[in-house]
Formats: C-alpha cells, sequence, structure tokens
C-alpha cells in the first residue's frame, strides 16, 4: 500500500495545529471563499448501520468536492442478503477503484485490517462503540467557531458508557484545550479511567460548572431490558427543559449530535433557546466533512 495513504479512523494523526487547519478549511469552504477543490472519480458509502446526519453530509460533502458518492445502506438491498460478509463487501467494493471508501458498522468489523487490504483511503463513519470521529470534529467546529476552547469546561449528559461520539470527545477535544465532564445515572459512567474527567451526579450542579452542554441520546438498541426501564427515570432528573436551562450561563451552547428523541434527553423549548445550536452542528458537519475529504485526498 501506499505509505502516503491517509484513512481517517480516529485521531492518532490529528495535533492541534492539523484541527485548526481543518476548521479553518471548512470555515472556508462555508463561506464560500476556497470552494475550489474539484476531485474526480467516485466515493463508495457502506453503512452496514442506519444513518440520517451522517450518510447524508458525506454524500453531500462528496458531491460538492467532485466525487460522485456511491451508496450502500444496510436497507438497499446488497448481496449481503445473500450471505456475504461485510468484510468481503467492503473489498468488493474497494476493488472498483473509489477514491475513499467511507463506512459506518459494529464494533466486529476489524477497519484497522481492513485499512492495510484496500487500496483506498477509508474514513471511519460511526465504528460500533469505539468511536465516530467525523461527529467529534463537527462538535468541536461549532465551539470553535463561536468560543475560545482552552479551558472550556463542556459538560456531556446521558449515555457515556454507550456512545461512540463520546469516546471520540474523549480522544480529541483535550487536544483543543477542552475539559470534559459527564453527568447521569451511574449506569451511564464510563468503566474505563479517563484522565482528568469528573462526573456529576446532579444535572443542576453540572449545567452551573460548565461553560457549554451536549445532550446525549440514550442508546436503546444497545441496552439489556433492565436499563431501558431506566427511561422514564432518565428523562425526569437528566433531561433538559426550559426549568434547567436557567442554570445555564448566558454564553453556553447547546448541542446534541442526534438523533434526538424529543422529550427524553432535552424537550421541544430547548430548540427554541437561543444558545441552541443542535441544527448548526448539523450544517457545519457538512463543511467539516468537505475538509476532512480533501485532507485524506490530499494527504495532508
Ligand atoms: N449523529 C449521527 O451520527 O447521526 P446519524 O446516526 O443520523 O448519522
Amino acid at each position: 500500500m501506499s505509505q502516503k495513504k491517509q484513512s481517517f479512523l480516529d485521531f492518532r494523526h490529528y495535533k492541534h495545529q492539523d484541527l485548526v487547519s481543518l476548521f479553518q478549511t471548512a470555515q472556508g469552504l462555508r463561506e464560500g471563499r476556497d470552494d475550489h477543490w474539484k476531485f474526480q472519480g467516485t466515493a463508495a458509502l457502506l453503512f452496514f448501520e442506519s444513518s440520517t446526519r451522517t450518510r447524508i453530509s458525506f454524500e453531500s460533502a462528496c458531491w460538492r468536492m467532485g466525487l460522485g458518492p456511491i451508496l450502500l445502506d444496510i436497507n438497499s438491498g446488497s448481496s449481503l442478503s445473500k450471505g456475504e460478509t461485510p468484510e468481503d463487501t467492503i473489498l468488493n467494493v474497494a476493488a472498483m477503484d473509489p477514491k475513499v471508501v467511507i463506512i459506518r458498522c459494529g464494533s466486529d468489523l476489524d477497519l484497522e485490517k481492513i485499512d492495510q487490504e484496500v487500496k483506498p483511503p477509508i474514513i471511519n463513519g460511526g465504528w460500533g462503540s469505539k468511536g465516530h470521529p467525523s461527529q467529534a470534529l463537527l462538535d468541536l467546529y461549532t465551539l470553535w467557531k463561536e468560543r475560545n476552547l482552552e479551558g472550556l469546561k463542556l459538560l456531556i449528559v446521558g449515555d457515556i458508557l454507550h456512545s461512540r461520539v463520546a469516546s471520540s470527545h474523549f480522544e480529541v477535544f483535550k487536544t483543543m484545550g477542552v475539559q470534559i465532564a459527564g453527568c447521569g445515572p451511574a449506569i451511564f459512567k464510563p468503566k474505563t479511567p479517563i484522565p482528568d474527567f469528573q462526573w456529576f451526579d446532579s444535572l443542576a450542579e453540572g449545567l452551573q460548572w460548565c461553560d457549554s452542554v451536549m445532550a446525549l441520546r440514550l442508546q436503546l438498541e444497545r441496552h439489556s431490558e433492565q436499563v431501558q426501564l431506566e427511561t422514564e427515570n432518565f428523562r425526569k432528573n437528566y433531561g433538559i427543559n426550559k426549568n434547567n436551562l436557567s442554570l445555564l450561563k448566558p454564553t453556553a451552547l447547546i448541542m446534541h449530535p442526534g438523533p434526538v428523541n424529543r422529550g427524553i434527553e432535552i424537550t421541544d423549548d430547548v430548540f427554541n433557546d437561543s444558545r441552541c445550536r443542535i441544527l448548526d452542528q448539523v450544517n457545519g458537519g457538512l463543511y467539516v466533512r468537505m475538509a476532512l475529504l480533501k485532507r485524506v485526498l490530499e494527504g495532508a
């Protein structure tokens, strides 16, 4: 394989300056200043799990960067239904010489190994509970373009244990100086120690501590029945709503990676709060993914 291949499975190759440079590229694209990159060829999107935001924003990003996106999703009818494995599916699609392969899959797939076996670079579009690095990038970009990140205190509320988004946040946010704390019932607390990570059992205390807050969806599909019974309890004690928003700083941003379960982790009121950036995250995600494609394809 070429030494120059720049797959994006996690943040191991991303230092502070790489992140700033990527965000500056995204900002230029968003403001319509830097839209002259026109790649040629195809991009394969292989989504073995459901997605709306990641899939559509990568498809849009590919079109806007001059790449033709070719999509295979779990529901689209493929030879997976005839017993072909996801690994063989990836190897076969990669053999058609796309410029890049964007994959969403479960933790059971070994993307590191597959990356060694295929010619095109791979982008992680959400890998089981291991990580969702492009989501972490767009979340960080949402904060970066409005706030000074050095020393910024971010509270993540909810199901951190099962969240691939949170796994990627822990990997990259510290690089930009952001401190992360978690909040929720003890069953959602990470089981492995995370440096400089603190935990709030009380949502009120967490909201008063933080400079910005991110709510996470209860990952019901990854839970046992016993944990599912906690939903009502979670809504009452950890749901963000009009009343507890008053505890949050006026300058705080409110985020959620989506999909949102309205009425559980946040109420409808939250969307009307001037600090809410949930759709802004989605908008930024398009430009961050365009910038990411540029970096991966140019081997920056
Ligand atoms: N945030 C996110 O990954 O959303 P989708 O599952 O809809 O892609």
